[in-house]
């Protein structure tokens, strides 16, 4: 089973992945943890590349998109296909859904192109589900305020994380089998336990009985 989440700043993924990872082993699954950008040595130097600051240049939209798209593209063939077809869930933090939400809906790249671009570099592998944290951009910039070192995205505009905001909404109404949308200003209790409860049907069925 192939696992995404998505959500803008401060929603909290990567302490509800950590946090359901740890309920996933205890029942007995074997489960990989990984994220975009990011996933492999390659991944982590892109990573650098798009996220580091440099005030002296700007990185144009279309050249950060390949960038991602790199990322992406190792990511799948090296670590998220092999682990799938060795039975292993999969959580991915971010995947090409970000791609969309970011670079279409924030950046206004075309949609059409990013999903024929995406298609490309996944091969077309799609999660089984997609866990979008929605939370108010304002308060994602609240929780992640005082966090050193933000990073180049991390200091855009509000007005841009509203427009990934919407982004989101839009992705998860054109397939609402595949999204689950969580209320990420609940407590990360809260979060877990709806989290735990969107999955547990799954878990028992094999993935060709995923909706
Ligand atoms: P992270 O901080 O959640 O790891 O994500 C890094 C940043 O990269 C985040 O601001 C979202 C952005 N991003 C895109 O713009 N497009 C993408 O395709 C991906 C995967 C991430």
């Amino acid at each position: 089973m192939f696992l995404s989440f998505e959500g803008g700043e401060g929603a909290g993924k990567s302490t509800q992945i950590q946090s359901l990872l740890v309920w996933l082993q205890a029942q007995g699954h074997t489960v990989l943890v990984t994220r975009q950008p990011g996933g492999t040595d390659y991944g982590q130097r892109i990573r650098h590349l798009i996220l580091d600051h440099h005030p002296s240049e700007l990185l144009s939209p279309r050249a950060e998109l390949f960038l991602y798209l790199a990322d992406r593209a190792h990511h799948v063939d090296t670590v998220i296909r092999p682990a799938l077809a060795a039975g292993q869930i999969v959580i991915c933090d971010r995947y090409a859904d970000s791609t969309l939400a970011y670079q279409g809906y924030g950046r206004g790249l075309d949609l059409n192109e990013l999903k024929t671009l995406n298609h490309l570099a996944t091969g077309g592998l799609q999660p089984d589900l997609t866990f979008w944290l929605d939370l108010d951009p304002a308060l994602g910039h609240a929780r992640i305020g005082d966090r050193p070192g933000k990073d180049r995205l991390e200091s855009e505009a509000l007005a841009f994380h509203q427009k990934v905001r919407s982004g989101y909404a839009a992705l998860a109404a054109e397939e609402p089998l595949r999204w689950q949308r969580v209320d990420a200003s609940l407590s990360a209790q809260a979060v877990l336990a709806e989290l735990k409860t969107r999955l547990g049907p799954y878990l028992n069925s094999p993935v060709e009985a995923l909706p």
